[in-house]
């Protein structure tokens, strides 16, 4: 009786503790750094990280190779002021009868602007986790928004659809949004920490 009144105490208190204070399992933890491998696999795929570059103008193709036309960031992302990247891209794919080479489009199309790169091409798997959570880098965003940016922004979801010949990012979208979570949910551990 004794014993059980001296643990009773911690459990309220455990009981009571705000879920942000819970701290994930080992397992948990272990979930978490597997399933960053697939937001890895994702963010660096050529779909995205084509615009996700330390350098200033965008990335074309799988080969990734600078982009025709001397095309630039930008003072905002959106291109040079008398090349802005919505002379050419729009808010969606060119028609398929444009053939395989015509811009393809989403809304908002350009780059991040140039004091916020988010450059997470090539970087190693703990520094592109370090990215994503540094609000400094991120554009100033808590993890909740990323989430919401990588389950429904058009830019990103433009990923699956990326019109032409162009190969779409080859893990299913959903299995990507369900990874970040997974992720997210095990305190975002980053590999190597
Ligand atoms: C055409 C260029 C382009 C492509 C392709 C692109 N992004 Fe982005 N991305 C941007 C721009 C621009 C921003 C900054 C948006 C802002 O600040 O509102 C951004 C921001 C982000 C952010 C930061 C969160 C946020 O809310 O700003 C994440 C995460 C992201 N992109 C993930 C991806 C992923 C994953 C893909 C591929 C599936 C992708 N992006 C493809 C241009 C692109
Ligand atoms: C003068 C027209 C033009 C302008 C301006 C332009 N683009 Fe493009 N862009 C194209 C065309 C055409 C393609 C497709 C090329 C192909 O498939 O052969 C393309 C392809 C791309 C791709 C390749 C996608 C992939 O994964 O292969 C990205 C990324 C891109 N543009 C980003 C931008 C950004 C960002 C800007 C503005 C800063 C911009 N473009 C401005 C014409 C333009």
């Amino acid at each position: 009786m004794r014993r059980l009144l001296a643990i009773l105490p911690a459990t309220i208190l455990l009981a009571l503790a705000p879920a942000a204070c819970k701290r994930a399992s080992p397992e948990q933890q272990a979930q978490g750094l597997e399933a960053f491998k697939t937001v890895e696999q994702v963010f660096q795929h050529p779909r995205c990280s084509n615009c996700h570059i330390p350098g200033d103008a965008p990335l074309q193709f799988d080969t990734q190779t600078p982009h025709a036309m001397n095309v630039v960031r930008g003072p905002d992302g959106h291109g040079a002021p008398g090349l802005p990247c919505s002379t050419c891209h729009g808010e969606k794919n060119s028609p398929a009868s444009y053939g395989p080479h015509a811009p393809p489009g989403a809304p908002h199309w350009g780059l991040p602007p140039p004091d916020q790169k988010m450059a997470w091409i090539g970087v190693p798997a703990a520094e592109l986790c370090a990215m994503i959570k540094d609000k400094k880098r991120n554009g100033d965003r808590d993890l909740d928004a990323m989430f919401k940016h990588v389950s429904e922004d058009k830019l990103v979801l433009w990923g699956w659809e990326p019109g032409g010949e162009r190969k779409p990012v080859p893990v299913p979208h959903e299995r990507f949004v369900a990874a970040f979570k997974t992720w997210m949910d095990a305190g975002a551990p980053c590999p190597g920490a």
